[in-house]
């Protein structure tokens, strides 16, 4: 007997609901003024991607930028940033990285009453909600996340317990092999965020970045999504490091600048990465064959 083929093995096929919310991530962006030899065009790179999410059909409902927001912390680079963000002329919030300083970056908002930026820690959809975090603390290099922070989270996370939740933050709280950078997991600010989370189930995702490549993991039972940066990406070699022995492996390489789309499906969250578009159009949805050839490409011959 012949097998059914497998599109009539079920009679029900993939149910797609609405997308309710959809937030685009920006992470460790490292604005420079121009001239910074290694994040001088940094500024440019944001610039390429804010142009690339405002082509898409659906703008997010906000943009979420997670952190080492500019190289050195310093007003200028700030108000380059806020006056970049405020031309996309999209609503978005912000968290802070190990690069970061609050008092100047405070101190250029205020600046800017009208760049679109949305303050406050907690950030609601209908059924879903987006808190923030700060995870950073100078002048550590790694996360921070002491006793009031804890408090505060709890108190936030209670706030949204009736909600699907994402939280942002800068560090990841969990090592993915990348030694040079990894956190050790037994520190105390990664214990005392799980005690924080441990048993959270509202918590959908856990959204940060600084790594500097994409990549997943889960923390507490959580999923945890890393955005890549919009800075220059991260070399994602996982073999052991030896601190003794410098092996010269590439740690930061040239690449285009990237981001994440978090959209709420079905009650949960599904990411997608993404880069600028910097290239030409190879294919294009035409409505009847699903793919219409745009450029450079020979139509193949259909058999009728
Ligand atoms: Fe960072």
């Amino acid at each position: 007997m012949r097998a059914k083929p497998w599109a009539e093995s079920s009679d029900v096929g993939c149910i797609v609901e609405e997308f309710s919310l959809l937030i685009a991530q920006l992470s460790d962006l490292h604005v420079t003024p121009a001239g910074d030899p290694i994040s001088g065009g940094n500024r440019e790179r944001l610039e390429k991607v804010l142009d690339t999410i405002l082509g898409f059909g659906r703008k997010p409902d906000l943009i979420v930028v997670t952190g080492d927001i500019a190289e050195h912390g310093d007003i200028e680079s700030y108000r380059l940033f806020i006056d970049v963000m405020a031309k996309a002329a999209l609503p978005w919030t912000a968290t802070l990285g190990n690069h970061d300083r609050n008092e100047a970056f405070s101190a250029s908002l205020a600046e800017a009453p009208d760049c679109g930026f949305r303050a406050g820690r907690v950030h609601i959809f209908e059924e879903w909600a987006l808190v923030l975090a700060d995870t950073s603390a100078e002048p550590h290099h790694g996360g921070w996340f002491d006793e009031g922070r804890a408090g505060q989270l709890a108190r936030d996370l209670a706030s949204t317990a009736h909600l699907s939740t994402l939280l942002a933050i800068h560090h990841p709280p969990i090592a993915i092999g990348l030694d040079w950078i990894d956190p050790d997991p037994d520190s105390d600010w990664i214990k005392r965020l799980g005690e924080c989370l441990a048993g959270q189930a509202q918590v959908k995702l856990i959204i940060c970045g600084h790594v500097h490549v994409a990549a997943s993991g889960s923390f507490k039972e959580i999923p945890v999504t890393i955005c890549p940066s919009i800075a220059q990406p991260g070399w994602p070699d996982l073999s052991p490091l030896d601190r003794e022995r410098p092996d010269g492996r590439p740690l930061i390489i040239e690449g285009p600048p990237a981001f994440a789309l978090h959209h709420s499906y079905a009650g949960r969250v599904t990411t997608v990465f993404g880069t600028a578009r910097t290239g030409e159009v190879l294919f294009a949805y035409d409505g009847t064959r699903g793919l219409g050839i745009v450029k450079g490409m020979v139509e193949p011959e259909v058999s009728r």
